[in-house]
Protein backbone atom coordinates (compact mmCIF):
# COMPACT_ATOMS: atom_id res chain seq x y z
CA UNK A 1 0.00 0.00 0.00
CA UNK A 2 1.82 3.47 -0.84
CA UNK A 3 2.12 4.45 2.58
CA UNK A 4 3.68 7.81 2.33
CA UNK A 5 5.50 8.44 5.98
CA UNK A 6 6.30 4.54 5.40
CA UNK A 7 8.07 5.11 2.08
CA UNK A 8 10.16 8.52 2.73
CA UNK A 9 11.71 6.58 5.76
CA UNK A 10 12.21 3.47 3.80
CA UNK A 11 14.34 5.93 1.64
CA UNK A 12 16.53 8.07 4.34
CA UNK A 13 14.12 10.79 5.09
CA UNK A 14 13.04 11.67 8.60
CA UNK A 15 9.21 12.09 7.94
CA UNK A 16 6.27 12.98 6.10
CA UNK A 17 3.86 14.58 7.94
CA UNK A 18 0.90 16.90 7.61
CA UNK A 19 -0.23 19.91 9.72
CA UNK A 20 -2.99 19.73 12.43
CA UNK A 21 -5.07 22.58 13.25
CA UNK A 22 -6.80 21.89 16.61
CA UNK A 23 -9.19 24.97 16.31
CA UNK A 24 -10.62 23.73 13.47
CA UNK A 25 -12.20 20.91 14.89
CA UNK A 26 -10.14 18.30 13.24
CA UNK A 27 -9.57 16.66 16.23
CA UNK A 28 -13.31 15.69 16.63
CA UNK A 29 -13.87 14.62 12.86
CA UNK A 30 -13.44 10.88 13.27
CA UNK A 31 -12.73 9.84 9.31
CA UNK A 32 -10.57 12.86 8.90
CA UNK A 33 -8.13 11.49 12.41
CA UNK A 34 -8.50 8.17 11.13
CA UNK A 35 -5.85 9.53 8.13
CA UNK A 36 -4.25 11.59 10.24
CA UNK A 37 -3.59 9.07 12.97
CA UNK A 38 -2.40 5.84 10.86
CA UNK A 39 1.44 6.60 11.36
CA UNK A 40 2.59 4.95 8.15
CA UNK A 41 1.22 7.70 6.12
CA UNK A 42 1.67 10.95 8.63
CA UNK A 43 5.26 10.47 10.95
CA UNK A 44 5.45 14.02 11.69
CA UNK A 45 3.18 17.37 12.44
CA UNK A 46 3.21 20.88 12.61
CA UNK A 47 0.70 22.96 14.67
CA UNK A 48 -1.61 24.98 12.44
CA UNK A 49 -2.50 27.51 14.78
CA UNK A 50 -2.19 26.41 18.91
CA UNK A 51 1.70 27.84 19.33
CA UNK A 52 1.63 31.62 17.55
CA UNK A 53 2.24 34.08 19.91
CA UNK A 54 -1.53 35.34 19.93
CA UNK A 55 -2.50 32.00 21.31
CA UNK A 56 0.46 30.53 23.50
CA UNK A 57 0.87 34.75 25.29
CA UNK A 58 -2.16 36.69 25.01
CA UNK A 59 -1.70 39.33 27.60
CA UNK A 60 1.99 40.28 28.27
CA UNK A 61 4.06 37.53 30.36
CA UNK A 62 0.78 35.46 30.74
CA UNK A 63 1.24 32.11 29.22
CA UNK A 64 -1.28 29.56 28.05
CA UNK A 65 0.25 26.37 26.78
CA UNK A 66 -2.74 24.09 26.99
CA UNK A 67 -3.74 24.40 23.41
CA UNK A 68 -0.26 23.79 22.19
CA UNK A 69 0.03 20.78 24.28
CA UNK A 70 -3.58 19.25 22.83
CA UNK A 71 -1.03 18.64 19.58
CA UNK A 72 1.62 17.67 21.61
CA UNK A 73 -0.41 14.72 23.06
CA UNK A 74 -2.25 13.75 19.68
CA UNK A 75 1.34 13.62 17.88
CA UNK A 76 2.64 11.64 20.98
CA UNK A 77 -0.51 9.13 20.79
CA UNK A 78 0.38 8.49 17.20
CA UNK A 79 3.90 8.50 16.92
CA UNK A 80 4.42 11.92 15.36
CA UNK A 81 6.66 12.78 18.30
CA UNK A 82 9.94 12.52 17.54
CA UNK A 83 9.51 14.77 14.72
CA UNK A 84 7.35 17.80 16.30
CA UNK A 85 7.82 20.97 14.23
CA UNK A 86 6.62 23.63 16.52
CA UNK A 87 5.08 26.48 14.60
CA UNK A 88 6.29 29.60 15.52
CA UNK A 89 7.69 32.20 17.76
CA UNK A 90 8.38 35.38 15.89
CA UNK A 91 5.91 36.24 13.13
CA UNK A 92 4.02 39.53 11.88
CA UNK A 93 0.79 37.77 11.79
CA UNK A 94 -1.52 36.70 14.63
CA UNK A 95 -0.09 38.74 17.38
CA UNK A 96 -1.40 39.77 19.78
CA UNK A 97 -2.82 42.78 20.29
CA UNK A 98 -1.07 44.29 23.44
CA UNK A 99 2.66 43.76 21.03
CA UNK A 100 0.82 45.14 17.95
CA UNK A 101 -1.89 48.16 19.03
CA UNK A 102 0.51 49.95 21.47
CA UNK A 103 -0.25 53.61 21.91
CA UNK A 104 2.15 54.87 19.25
CA UNK A 105 5.34 55.11 20.18
CA UNK A 106 5.29 53.49 23.23
CA UNK A 107 7.73 50.42 22.40
CA UNK A 108 11.57 51.32 22.45
CA UNK A 109 13.66 48.99 20.96
CA UNK A 110 14.63 48.01 24.76
CA UNK A 111 11.78 46.90 25.55
CA UNK A 112 10.21 45.35 22.41
CA UNK A 113 13.38 43.51 22.59
CA UNK A 114 12.63 42.54 26.11
CA UNK A 115 8.91 41.51 25.10
CA UNK A 116 10.22 39.33 22.22
CA UNK A 117 13.24 37.50 24.29
CA UNK A 118 10.82 36.95 27.19
CA UNK A 119 8.35 35.29 24.63
CA UNK A 120 10.54 32.85 22.95
CA UNK A 121 12.52 32.01 26.27
CA UNK A 122 9.00 31.05 27.93
CA UNK A 123 7.60 29.57 25.17
CA UNK A 124 10.86 27.23 24.34
CA UNK A 125 10.68 26.51 27.56
CA UNK A 126 6.93 25.73 27.98
CA UNK A 127 6.59 23.24 25.25
CA UNK A 128 10.35 21.52 26.08
CA UNK A 129 11.45 18.69 24.65
CA UNK A 130 8.43 18.05 23.08
CA UNK A 131 9.46 19.98 20.15
CA UNK A 132 12.09 18.71 17.29
CA UNK A 133 12.57 22.55 15.89
CA UNK A 134 11.28 25.72 16.27
CA UNK A 135 10.78 27.78 13.22
CA UNK A 136 12.18 30.84 15.46
CA UNK A 137 11.27 33.49 12.79
CA UNK A 138 8.61 33.76 9.82
CA UNK A 139 8.26 35.33 6.95
CA UNK A 140 10.70 37.86 7.93
CA UNK A 141 11.46 38.66 3.86
CA UNK A 142 8.69 40.57 1.69
CA UNK A 143 7.54 39.86 -2.02
CA UNK A 144 10.15 43.00 -3.06
CA UNK A 145 12.86 40.85 -1.16
CA UNK A 146 13.65 43.70 1.19
CA UNK A 147 13.06 43.18 5.02
CA UNK A 148 9.60 42.88 5.83
CA UNK A 149 8.42 46.22 7.36
CA UNK A 150 7.17 44.52 11.01
CA UNK A 151 7.00 46.11 14.33
CA UNK A 152 10.35 44.35 15.07
CA UNK A 153 11.77 45.26 12.75
CA UNK A 154 10.69 49.28 13.16
CA UNK A 155 12.17 49.52 16.18
CA UNK A 156 15.27 47.01 15.89
CA UNK A 157 16.08 46.78 12.35
CA UNK A 158 17.01 43.60 10.78
CA UNK A 159 19.03 43.07 13.96
CA UNK A 160 15.62 41.46 15.78
CA UNK A 161 16.24 38.24 13.31
CA UNK A 162 19.77 37.15 15.37
CA UNK A 163 18.13 38.41 18.26
CA UNK A 164 15.59 36.45 18.07
CA UNK A 165 17.96 32.91 17.26
CA UNK A 166 20.24 33.78 19.77
CA UNK A 167 17.54 33.56 23.13
CA UNK A 168 15.79 30.84 21.14
CA UNK A 169 19.26 29.20 20.96
CA UNK A 170 19.84 30.44 25.04
CA UNK A 171 16.32 28.82 26.05
CA UNK A 172 17.10 25.45 24.72
CA UNK A 173 20.56 25.03 26.16
CA UNK A 174 18.76 25.88 29.79
CA UNK A 175 16.58 23.13 29.45
CA UNK A 176 19.43 20.85 28.36
CA UNK A 177 17.35 20.08 24.68
CA UNK A 178 18.14 19.34 21.64
CA UNK A 179 15.72 21.58 18.76
CA UNK A 180 16.32 22.31 15.82
CA UNK A 181 16.10 26.24 15.28
CA UNK A 182 14.44 27.07 11.69
CA UNK A 183 13.92 30.23 9.53
CA UNK A 184 10.95 29.40 7.31
CA UNK A 185 9.27 31.17 4.60
CA UNK A 186 7.74 31.18 1.17
CA UNK A 187 9.04 32.15 -2.47
CA UNK A 188 12.52 31.13 -1.36
CA UNK A 189 11.93 27.48 -3.12
CA UNK A 190 13.64 28.78 -6.21
CA UNK A 191 16.57 30.96 -7.20
CA UNK A 192 15.71 34.74 -7.01
CA UNK A 193 16.11 37.95 -4.88
CA UNK A 194 14.32 36.80 -2.01
CA UNK A 195 15.73 33.49 -1.50
CA UNK A 196 19.27 35.26 -2.22
CA UNK A 197 17.98 37.69 0.84
CA UNK A 198 17.03 34.37 3.00
CA UNK A 199 20.67 33.39 1.89
CA UNK A 200 21.63 37.24 3.83
CA UNK A 201 19.27 36.46 6.71
CA UNK A 202 21.02 32.93 7.29
CA UNK A 203 24.59 34.76 6.57
CA UNK A 204 23.64 37.90 9.14
CA UNK A 205 22.49 35.07 11.91
CA UNK A 206 25.48 33.08 12.09
CA UNK A 207 28.01 36.01 11.60
CA UNK A 208 27.62 36.05 15.52
CA UNK A 209 28.03 32.77 16.08
CA UNK A 210 24.44 32.36 16.70
CA UNK A 211 23.53 28.89 16.11
CA UNK A 212 20.33 28.39 13.23
CA UNK A 213 19.85 24.93 11.67
CA UNK A 214 17.99 24.96 9.03
CA UNK A 215 15.18 26.40 6.87
CA UNK A 216 12.34 25.51 5.82
CA UNK A 217 10.61 26.24 2.37
CA UNK A 218 6.93 26.65 2.92
CA UNK A 219 5.96 25.47 -0.62
CA UNK A 220 2.52 27.04 -1.07
CA UNK A 221 2.85 26.52 -4.49
CA UNK A 222 0.23 27.20 -7.38
CA UNK A 223 -0.60 24.87 -10.17
CA UNK A 224 1.40 25.27 -13.02
CA UNK A 225 3.28 27.83 -11.84
CA UNK A 226 5.15 25.67 -9.37
CA UNK A 227 9.04 25.70 -10.05
CA UNK A 228 10.34 22.47 -11.28
CA UNK A 229 12.39 19.97 -9.24
CA UNK A 230 15.95 21.84 -10.45
CA UNK A 231 15.35 25.30 -9.30
CA UNK A 232 13.89 23.73 -6.09
CA UNK A 233 17.22 21.75 -5.84
CA UNK A 234 19.23 24.65 -6.47
CA UNK A 235 17.35 27.03 -3.96
CA UNK A 236 17.97 24.25 -1.20
CA UNK A 237 21.70 23.71 -2.54
CA UNK A 238 22.22 27.54 -1.65
CA UNK A 239 21.66 26.83 2.05
CA UNK A 240 23.02 23.21 2.62
CA UNK A 241 26.26 24.75 1.28
CA UNK A 242 25.86 26.60 4.77
CA UNK A 243 25.63 23.50 6.30
CA UNK A 244 21.98 23.68 6.91
CA UNK A 245 18.91 21.40 6.81
CA UNK A 246 16.06 21.62 5.09
CA UNK A 247 12.53 20.77 5.34
CA UNK A 248 9.60 21.67 3.06
CA UNK A 249 6.85 22.72 5.81
CA UNK A 250 3.76 23.75 4.20
CA UNK A 251 3.14 22.15 0.71
CA UNK A 252 0.01 22.68 -1.03
CA UNK A 253 -0.70 23.59 -4.51
CA UNK A 254 -3.88 25.18 -5.00
CA UNK A 255 -5.46 25.95 -8.57
CA UNK A 256 -6.28 29.47 -8.95
CA UNK A 257 -9.92 28.61 -10.67
CA UNK A 258 -12.50 25.42 -9.69
CA UNK A 259 -13.20 23.35 -10.56
CA UNK A 260 -10.36 21.41 -11.46
CA UNK A 261 -10.39 19.15 -14.41
CA UNK A 262 -8.74 16.10 -15.15
CA UNK A 263 -5.91 17.46 -17.39
CA UNK A 264 -5.19 20.56 -14.28
CA UNK A 265 -5.53 17.56 -11.74
CA UNK A 266 -2.90 15.95 -13.78
CA UNK A 267 -0.71 19.04 -13.67
CA UNK A 268 -0.97 19.11 -9.87
CA UNK A 269 0.25 15.89 -9.66
CA UNK A 270 3.24 16.33 -11.26
CA UNK A 271 3.77 19.86 -9.39
CA UNK A 272 3.85 17.86 -6.17
CA UNK A 273 5.86 15.05 -8.03
CA UNK A 274 8.57 17.73 -8.59
CA UNK A 275 8.35 18.96 -5.57
CA UNK A 276 8.70 16.14 -3.25
CA UNK A 277 11.83 14.84 -5.34
CA UNK A 278 13.48 17.96 -4.79
CA UNK A 279 13.95 17.11 -0.99
CA UNK A 280 14.08 13.13 -1.55
CA UNK A 281 17.50 13.92 -4.36
CA UNK A 282 18.32 16.56 -1.76
CA UNK A 283 20.53 14.66 1.30
CA UNK A 284 20.53 17.40 3.64
CA UNK A 285 16.53 17.82 3.15
CA UNK A 286 14.76 15.90 6.14
CA UNK A 287 11.48 15.83 5.58
CA UNK A 288 8.03 17.36 4.13
CA UNK A 289 4.72 18.47 5.55
CA UNK A 290 1.85 19.10 4.21
CA UNK A 291 -0.08 22.30 5.46
CA UNK A 292 -3.01 19.65 5.97
CA UNK A 293 -3.64 16.49 3.21
CA UNK A 294 -7.33 17.64 3.19
CA UNK A 295 -9.69 19.93 1.38
CA UNK A 296 -12.15 20.10 4.34
CA UNK A 297 -9.49 22.06 6.32
CA UNK A 298 -7.48 23.90 3.91
CA UNK A 299 -6.45 27.46 4.84
CA UNK A 300 -6.78 27.91 1.05
CA UNK A 301 -9.95 28.90 0.12
CA UNK A 302 -10.53 31.43 2.97
CA UNK A 303 -7.38 33.13 2.22
CA UNK A 304 -7.33 33.21 -1.40
CA UNK A 305 -10.69 33.92 -2.38
CA UNK A 306 -12.28 31.56 -4.96
CA UNK A 307 -8.94 29.22 -5.27
CA UNK A 308 -8.76 25.89 -3.47
CA UNK A 309 -8.19 22.11 -4.01
CA UNK A 310 -5.19 22.05 -3.34
CA UNK A 311 -4.47 19.11 -0.53
CA UNK A 312 -3.75 15.64 -1.50
CA UNK A 313 -7.15 14.34 -0.26
CA UNK A 314 -10.66 15.41 -1.74
CA UNK A 315 -12.82 16.86 0.99
CA UNK A 316 -14.49 13.23 1.36
CA UNK A 317 -11.37 11.97 1.77
CA UNK A 318 -10.71 10.11 -1.56
CA UNK A 319 -7.06 10.63 -2.93
CA UNK A 320 -6.15 12.51 -6.07
CA UNK A 321 -4.25 11.81 -8.58
CA UNK A 322 -1.70 13.90 -6.63
CA UNK A 323 -1.69 11.07 -3.48
CA UNK A 324 -0.18 8.58 -6.17
CA UNK A 325 1.95 11.43 -7.62
CA UNK A 326 3.99 12.26 -3.99
CA UNK A 327 4.19 8.01 -3.49
CA UNK A 328 6.13 7.78 -6.83
CA UNK A 329 8.37 10.95 -6.17
CA UNK A 330 9.21 9.78 -2.81
C1 LIG B 1 -2.19 29.81 8.48
C2 LIG B 1 -3.21 28.86 9.09
O1 LIG B 1 -3.28 27.69 8.32
C3 LIG B 1 -4.56 29.53 9.17
O2 LIG B 1 -5.50 28.72 9.85
C4 LIG B 1 -4.43 30.88 9.88
O3 LIG B 1 -5.67 31.55 9.83
C5 LIG B 1 -3.36 31.73 9.23
O4 LIG B 1 -2.15 31.01 9.21
N1 LIG B 1 2.40 30.61 6.46
C6 LIG B 1 2.58 30.09 7.72
C7 LIG B 1 1.44 29.48 8.45
O5 LIG B 1 3.72 30.04 8.19
O6 LIG B 1 1.52 29.71 9.84
C8 LIG B 1 0.13 29.97 7.92
O7 LIG B 1 -0.91 29.23 8.54
C9 LIG B 1 0.07 29.85 6.41
C10 LIG B 1 1.13 30.69 5.78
Amino acid sequence: APFLHSAAVAHGKAWFGSELDTFSGEQYDQAFMTVWNDSRIFGSTTPGNTMKWEFVEPQQNTFNFSQGMQTVALSKATGKDAHLRCHNLVWHEELPSWVVYQPYDSWTNITLAAAMINHITKTVRGFGSNCYSWDVVNEAIDDNAQWRNTIFYQYMGKYYIPIAFAAAQAAVKSIGADIKLVYNDYNIEFPGAKQQKAVELVQLIKQYGIKIDGVGFESHFVFGETPGASAQMQAMQSFTSLGLNMYQTELDVRFPSLPPTPATLAQQASDYYNTIQACMKTPACQGMTVWDFDDAYSWVPSTFAGQGDACLYWANLTRKPAYEAVYQAI
